[in-house]
């Protein structure tokens, strides 16, 4: 990848939390923003949209879903459409889930694995596939957690769906290293986003959540602001982070070790 030409990025979950935090950073590289996210959030995807621009990067919002295959090949289209290439595919977009695992129902799984799982799976095969065409290298990130990494009591599912994404980023960074696209995903401790402010099932697509009220998930845990991941996304960006690939790193402040 080179940083003379111009290069475009789509942050799905990008209106709020790390994936505004993601979007603004890579915005300072002089990277055009695709945000995307569900319907409901269309005016905190604007306001992320003016940040970009008062950044000098160019942007646009769209509104979808990362379940529905068509939204993800929509909105690649209407990137390449705009921008002329897709270069950077950040599948943030996610949703906790808090619950028993004798409380655990398919409808629940469904939806976690849904939004979670399905959702970074359809980010990557398509934007692959875009970048594929394209023939100039291009970056997949995927969304984990340390919940990735090791159980945490009453996340079964959101865990399960976090570690799945090791193994989609592992396998995709090996089919698509020979053509110079690199699959990381990073996995976050507790970051302070709506997400874990405002466990509100309602307002943020989530079931369940009750991260705060959960003494398992806070103790001993340090806690940090969305940007120390948007730096950490910007820095898989670089061309000189060509040889990170396939790995999920753990940004947690020193609470889980691999
Ligand atoms: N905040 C944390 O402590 C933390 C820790 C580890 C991992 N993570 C992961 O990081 C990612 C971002 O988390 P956050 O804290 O910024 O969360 P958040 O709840 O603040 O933001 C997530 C965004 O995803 C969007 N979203 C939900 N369902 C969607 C769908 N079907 N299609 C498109 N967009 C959808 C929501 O509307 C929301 O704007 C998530 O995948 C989350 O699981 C968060």
């Amino acid at each position: 990848m080179s940083t003379t030409v111009s290069r475009s990025a789509i942050i799905t979950g990008g209106a709020q939390g790390m994936g505004e935090a993601i979007a603004l950073r890579l915005a300072q590289e002089g990277v055009n923003i695709v945000v995307f996210d569900i319907k409901g959030k269309e005016t905190q995807l604007e306001g992320v949209i003016k940040q970009v621009e008062a950044k000098g990067s160019k942007g646009f919002f769209f509104v979808g879903d990362v379940t529905i295959e068509k939204d993800i090949q929509d909105v690649i289209a209407k990137t390449v459409e705009k921008f002329g290439s897709l270069d950077i595919m950040v599948a943030n977009a996610g949703i906790l889930a808090m619950k028993p695992i004798t409380e655990c129902t398919p409808e629940d799984f469904n939806r976690v694995f849904g939004i979670n799982t399905l959702g970074v799976m359809l980010c990557y095969k398509h934007a692959a596939l875009q970048m594929i065409k394209q023939g100039r290298g291009g970056r997949l990130i995927g969304a984990s957690s340390i919940g990735g990494k090791q159980g945490m009591a009453e996340a079964s599912l959101y865990c399960s769906s976090k570690f799945a994404i090791r193994g989609i980023t592992q396998a995709a960074a090996l089919e698509l290293k020979a053509h110079n696209i690199t699959v990381n995903a990073y996995a976050p401790g507790v970051i302070q986003t709506p997400m874990i402010a405002h466990p509100d099932d309602a307002k943020n697509g989530g079931l369940g959540s009750t991260v705060l009220a959960n003494p398992n998930l806070r103790q001993g845990t340090t806690s940090a602001s969305p940007s120390v991941v948007g730096e950490l996304v910007a820095y898989l960006c670089k061309p000189e982070a060509f040889f990170v690939n396939g790995q999920t790193i753990t940004i947690d402040g020193g609470t889980y070790f691999d």
